[in-house]
């Protein structure tokens, strides 16, 4: 199990233990985080279930590439230099404590 940690727009956090393995747009939708939509199922081709990842956390996910990358652009919410999918972040011990901000 990993903790996650999502803050939401006006400040508070929803945490949970998620499986290894699970992909965090599915592990948003299991903890009812709002704000992550996960349109596409988790195929990379909606940018929906976009996240900023806390400063705190970026070494821990690295940054988005390839496909990613260019669906980074397609976000409702500006993309920053912390955007990612989290459809594309896998829970396991290399996320321990990550935490993810819902954009606005
Ligand atoms: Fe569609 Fe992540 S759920 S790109």
């Amino acid at each position: 199990m990993t903790k996650i940690t999502w803050v939401l727009k006006d400040g508070s956090r929803i945490s949970a233990d998620v499986a290894d393995g699970t992909n965090l747009m599915a592990a948003a939708a299991s903890a009812n985080v709002p704000g992550i939509i996960g349109e596409c199922g988790g195929c990379l081709s909606c940018a929906t279930c976009h996240v900023y990842v806390d400063e705190g956390s970026l070494a821990m996910t690295g940054t988005a590439d390839g496909t990613e990358d260019a669906m980074l652009d397609a976000t409702d919410a500006p993309r920053q230099d912390n955007s990612r999918l989290s459809c594309q972040l896998i829970a396991g011990p290399a996320l321990e404590g990550l935490v993810l901000h819902v954009p606005a």
